[in-house]
Order: C-alpha cells, then sequence, then structure tokens
C-alpha cells in the first residue's frame, strides 16, 4: 500500500537516535517487503522485538486440501459449518475451518465470538472480509474498529489479534494468501496513487487510528509460517507485549475498506468481471458484485454470458441479497459456489428471462479468481449441497 501514512512519536530523522522518557534508545524496525525493495514502515519499541523466552510448537487448524475430483461445479454451504452456539467457545484465528485452497491461496470461514490469540501469519497478507458483526483488530500498528462489509487487509508477519464486540458473532470470510493482497496494478499510477478510474480511493481506505500500548511478559503470539510439510506453526513467548509500538511511518501497515465504498462501475451492456475487482495478489484476484444499476441498453441481457473462464477457478461468496444470475440454484446469503476451470458456466435456466427489463441488482457478492485449481479442505468437503453440478439441467 503506498500512501503514506504516522502515527504516534517518530523522530524527525530515520535511523537517528530516538530516546525514551527514562533516557534509554526505543527498538527501531523497518518491517518491509521484497528485501527492502518494496513498501515499509518503521516502527518504534519500548523493547527489543526480537526478545523470545520460549518457543514451542502450535497445531494449526487442518489444512489438508482434496482435490475436486472428478470436476465438478459445487455448491458449499458455508453456515452450516457451524452450529447454534459453538462460536461462543471460537475465535476468528484458531476456529478457522477450510474450504478451499491451492499453492497461492486458502479460503476459510469462522465464525467466532472469543478474542483470537496474539497471532502473526508469516505465509502471506490476509484480506478478512466481515460478513456480520463487529471486532476490534488490534495490531502493532495501532487498532482497527471494523464491522459488516469491510474488507480488512492484514500484511504478512503483522502481529495482531480479533477482538470481538458487540452481542453478534462475528462471521469472517478470510483469505489466507501466500503472496501480498494489493489494489490492482492498472487502477494505480506509477507512483502508487489511485487513479480517477479506480473503484475506490485512498480516502476510503481506513488505517488504524490510533497507537495501542500494552503492558505485560511472557505473552505467547501464534505464528503461523511455512513449514517442511506446507503450513504449520509454532508459538512464540515474547518477553514483552507485542504491542509496545510509541509510533510508526510508512507505506505497510493494515486498513480496512467497506465493501459499501466501492463505486460500481457500469454500462450499457454487460460489463466484464474485471470492472468488479477491488484487490489482487499473485496468481488470484478478489473481487465484489455490489448493489447496483445494470445495462441500459434497451436490449441488454443483464446477468452474465455462459462463460468458460479458461484459465481460472471462480469462487463466489454470496452475502446478501437475491443473486439474479443463480436464481433457481438453491444459492443463497452464507453460500459459496465454485465454477471451476474446465467447466462453462452462467445463469441458471429461467434467470436469464426473469432478469430482461430489470434495472437494479440489489445483491453482494465476493468473487476469488485463482490461476491454479482449488482442492477442498476439511470444511469445504463438509458443507457441500452434492447436487449443484446438475442445477443447470431441466430434464
Ligand atoms: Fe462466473
Amino acid at each position: 500500500m503506498a500512501f503514506y501514512r504516522r502515527l504516534g512519536e517518530v523522530p524527525p530523522k530515520r535511523h537517528t537516535q530516538f530516546r525514551r522518557p527514562d533516557g534509554g534508545l526505543y527498538a527501531e524496525e523497518l518491517m518491509g517487503e521484497e528485501g527492502f525493495t518494496s513498501d515499509s514502515s518503521l516502527l518504534y519499541h519500548r523493547h527489543i522485538p526480537s526478545a523470545l523466552t520460549d518457543v514451542r510448537a502450535w497445531d494449526v487448524p487442518d489444512s489438508a486440501l482434496t482435490p475436486n475430483v472428478p470436476l465438478k461445479p459445487r455448491h458449499l454451504r458455508l453456515h452450516d459449518l457451524f452450529h447454534d452456539e459453538e462460536h461462543k467457545a471460537l475465535d476468528c484465528v484458531t476456529g478457522r475451518r477450510l474450504v478451499l485452497g491451492n499453492a497461492d491461496v486458502r479460503i476459510s470461514y469462522a465464525v467466532s465470538s472469543q478474542p483470537s490469540p496474539y497471532y502473526r501469519n508469516a505465509i502471506g497478507d490476509e484480506c478478512v472480509f466481515v460478513e456480520a458483526g463487529t471486532a476490534e483488530v488490534e495490531t502493532i500498528f495501532g487498532v482497527l474498529a471494523v464491522g459488516p462489509g469491510d474488507y480488512v487487509l492484514l500484511p504478512r508477519a503483522t502481529t495482531h489479534r480479533w477482538v470481538p464486540t458487540g452481542a453478534e458473532p462475528l462471521r469472517t470470510y478470510v483469505v489466507e494468501a501466500n503472496s501480498h493482497i494489493a489494489p490492482p496494478k492498472r487502477y494505480l499510477s506509477r507512483y502508487g496513487q489511485l487513479l480517477e478510474q479506480a473503484p475506490y480511493c485512498e480516502r476510503d481506505l481506513r488505517g488504524p487510528a490510533e497507537s495501542l500500548l500494552a503492558d505485560g511478559a511472557e505473552v505467547e503470539v501464534h505464528v503461523k509460517h511455512r513449514g517442511a510439510d506446507g503450513i504449520t506453526g509454532s508459538i512464540h513467548v515474547s518477553a514483552h507485549h507485542p504491542f509496545d509500538v510509541v509510533g510508526w511511518d510508512g507505506c505497510l501497515y493494515p486498513y480496512a475498506f467497506n465493501v459499501a465504498d466501492f463505486e460500481p462501475i457500469t454500462g450499457r451492456v454487460h460489463q466484464p468481471p474485471p470492472v468488479h475487482q477491488v484487490f489482487e495478489g499473485e496468481n488470484f484476484v478478489i473481487c465484489n458484485f455490489v448493489p447496483r444499476k445494470v445495462d441500459y441498453h434497451p436490449l441488454a441481457v443483464p446477468v452474465p454470458y455462459y462463460h468458460s473462464n479458461v484459465d481460472s477457478d471462480e469462487v463466489m461468496f454470496y452475502v446478501r441479497g437475491n443473486y439474479e444470475a443463480r436464481r433457481g440454484s438453491g444459492i443463497g446469503p452464507g453460500s459459496l459456489s465454485l465454477h471451476p476451470g474446465g467447466h462453462s458456466h452462467g445463469p441458471q435456466p429461467g434467470a436469464v428471462e426473469q432478469a430482461l427489463g430489470v434495472d437494479y441488482f440489489d445483491e453482494l457478492a465476493v468473487m476469488i479468481d485463482t490461476f491454479r485449481p482449488l482442492s477442498l479442505g476439511e470444511g469445504g468437503l463438509a458443507c457441500d449441497d452434492g447436487v449443484y453440478a446438475r442445477s443447470w439441467f431441466r430434464g
């Protein structure tokens, strides 16, 4: 994220002596991407951030993947993954159930009410979409207050925790990348400013509003990282509380963006999916279908043509409204559809005719297209409706 921010106290000149009130030096940390050649921030800690008193293993949630073989489009009912009161004992990090994944990205879902442990994903950036509920995301950069419709972007290795607030369970749709997640390059100037034709701009992005300082010793931080057999975990016991940053500045930090601030790009005839794109990572994109006026040519067909996305698997998470192209398929809020490469898909029978003359779609869905095939996680296997593949057939 190229937009410069500063929060709290920082010295006037980088890499110079910056002293605490007691005369000791703050510990300067550079957190940077791509080997010191891309975005970075400088953080000023009260204590040495490297100080560990213990390290032990953490059994991460089941990350096994089962190939989508034989190849099938699927309807996964994410709301069936968590039952009634189950959320009361779960948190948004350790309670995640893996739905889909490949070598580039993993998609999980969680319903939770408990604060998460302190957590750091050292594998890649996370983009967490808040379907429902509210939370404070406490990070070493400060606090983000988040709620329904927010994408929460957490750069790789950002120490943070999720603290649900309010009475409603926190429903989170989690995208864990093996890379960084950022606005589409085509919407950025050569220096990284969001361009005039982008569907959102810097004013729509919320950074941490206030610093977060906490005292404590022997604080456990759950670290997800690469291991010999794929994803693995460790618990680092930090000598001092990791939330000890008195100030930071730079272009790398967590932020939130609400989907309601995405200004849809519309046209006289059907617009292709890239107009709905909001973020991208390596080998995948994130798009959103927001409530919008639709195609206004007098003979327009507002729902999509049948499409064979030959280079990607398509994952739609249906958040709100009645998704017009899926009418009659059983899909509704809380559903996820997987349309894999190698199968041509489009509107369910009758959906085209029903959409003719309609000028507004009141629908909200988040789409992820991956350029490598997706396999099913244990959560995906557990909530597959088993019949979606035949939903276009009227025999
Ligand atoms: Fe599609």
